[in-house]
């Protein structure tokens, strides 16, 4: 049995490759004749080159015709379903990429389709937190020739394959992400605890961690890549909610193991942050992620209560399992006041009613401003973690606004992600008014609701099923534009 192997997408109309020694026009001939080539079949032939295997993957009937987007993503399913095929056989330690089409597509598709959580320990898990030693993984990938575009493919990737770990981990694992951070440079990371939040009046994100023993820390990233040491940061808050039972208005017991991935924004914040900082993009970032458990304990919050934000707003706890909005509303009030961000995006699990909007397709996005949205917009194309506008309106304001505090924490099910969205607006400070006098200084606000896209139930050519890492990649992918 080979120990090495060459994946090659090839154009079924004009196959050719780089790998040495090997006529992928004379072996492509093999294939029967008239047979539909679907992007992502492949065919593995052993014993060529000699001693080694080559997969041959096909990039669709029509690759020659496709541009940008459309002609990325095909690059991506051929390269992930070459290394599917590849990591079911046995022996194979090393898988060298034809990465030629496009590196940074491919680098991605390579590393994300290799990716598989478990924690079964036969074979032993990379993923058990028990490990004395790290396990290498099972296969090695590299390029054929290698770039630059290729190694950042690598880092998006990793960077994606943090945040799934981080939410595939059942909650009562969760490792430390600082070690992460390790030799990276112009990044300080701060874990506040609950008496630095009770200081800060942080009362809505610490109603939460009443009814749980764990204590609660609020993480904050700073990165400091621009040239200008002091220019304003962009800012990222994610919702570290590490498992979500509902608290007193607990959740139905079915499906509830899902809610382990309720830290999913906190996930894809930190891990892009590590991709933004090894990738020494020139912008500053401050990272916020407020973290606890939402459980039933005797003294949790209860329906009805009234709690005072650190903006000085009343809000009542409609419904304990609304939480989101309650770490979160103290968390960008925070950031947005302390740092003064140009540009602030929360990340967030927050509502059922999006899965049902968008299913796990789309990330749907709530913002102020037209620019920020177009740029992720953009982003999330270039990489295929896509995303869907939804309506930030005042004109929902009634569902939330009509209760004894000033708001409400939950609007009812019509519009329920639209609601959520429109009661963190009122603790971003300083975005556009709603007559655009002040569009000039204003900080540009967008909230990235992926209580959908958490979770894949379907595999695609280059993921498994599970818990997905979005939009990691597509943050990615909007910092660097920015910086460009
Ligand atoms: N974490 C959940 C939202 C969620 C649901 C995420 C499904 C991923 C998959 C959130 O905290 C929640 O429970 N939201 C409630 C709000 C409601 C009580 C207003 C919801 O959407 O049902
Ligand atoms: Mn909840
Ligand atoms: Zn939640």
């Amino acid at each position: 049995m080979s120990t090495s192997a060459f994946i090659v997408p090839i154009d079924p109309k004009a196959p050719s490759s780089v790998v040495p020694n090997v006529d992928l026009a004379k072996l492509w001939a093999t294939v029967p004749r008239g047979e539909k080539v679907d992007v992502g079949t492949t065919r593995i032939f052993y014993d060529t080159p000699a001693t080694k295997i080559t997969a041959a993957s096909s990039l669709g009937d029509n690759f020659a015709t496709k541009k940008g987007e459309a002609k990325r993503e095909l690059v991506r399913k051929s390269v992930g379903s070459a290394v599917k095929a590849l990591k079911a056989l046995d022996g194979l330690k090393e898988v060298t990429v034809d990465a030629s089409v496009d590196p940074h597509a491919s680098a991605v598709a390579a590393h994300l389709a290799l990716y598989k959580f478990s924690l079964k320990t036969s074979p032993p898990s990379p993923f058990n937190p028990n490990l004395k030693s790290p396990i290498p993984p099972k296969l090695e990938i590299k390029a054929i020739e290698s770039s630059k575009e290729w190694d950042r493919g690598v880092t998006y990737a990793y960077s994606q394959n943090l945040a799934r770990t981080l939410m595939e981990l059942p909650a009562n694992m969760m490792t430390p992400t600082a070690t992460e951070f390790a030799g990276i440079e112009n990044v300080e990371i701060f874990v506040r605890d609950e008496d630095w939040a009770a200081s800060k009046g942080m009362n809505t994100f610490l109603s939460v961690t009443h009814g749980t023993n764990e204590p609660a820390k609020f993480l904050e990233i700073h990165y400091k890549g621009a040239p200008q040491r002091d220019a304003q940061p962009i800012a990222f808050v994610g919702k570290g909610i590490t498992f979500d039972s509902g608290g007193i208005s607990l959740k139905p017991g079915d499906g509830m193991k899902l809610m382990r991935g309720d830290m999913g924004g906190a996930a894809t914040v930190v891990s892009a942050t590590l991709a933004i900082a090894k990738l020494k993009l020139p912008v500053n970032l401050i990272t916020v992620t407020p973290l606890t458990e939402n459980l039933p304990g005797p003294s949790a919050t209860k329906p009805g209560d009234i709690i005072y934000a650190m903006n000085g707003k009343s809000v009542e706890v409609d419904n304990t399992d609304a939480e989101g909005r309650l770490v979160l509303s103290d968390a960008i009030y925070y950031a947005s006041t302390e740092y003064k961000p140009h540009t602030l995006i929360d990340v967030a699990t927050l509502t059922g009613a999006m899965v049902i909007a968008l299913g796990e397709i789309f990330t749907g996005v709530f913002s102020t401003s037209d620019e920020l949205w177009k740029r992720l917009h953009a982003a999330g194309e270039q990489e295929f973690d896509r995303f869907w506008r939804m309506p930030l309106s005042e004109e929902f304001g009634p569902q939330i606004y009509s209760s004894n505090a000033d708001l409400c924490n939950t609007g009812g099910r019509p519009g329920g992600s639209c609601t959520a969205a429109l009661f963190l607006k009122a603790f971003a400070h300083g975005i556009e008014a709603e007559d655009g006098s002040n569009a000039e200084t204003a900080m540009k606000w967008a909230h990235l609701d992926i209580a959908g896209t958490m979770d894949a139930t379907r595999p695609t050519p280059y993921q498994e099923n599970g818990m997905t890492g979005r939009p990691v990649r597509a943050l990615i992918e909007y910092v660097r534009g920015l910086a460009n």
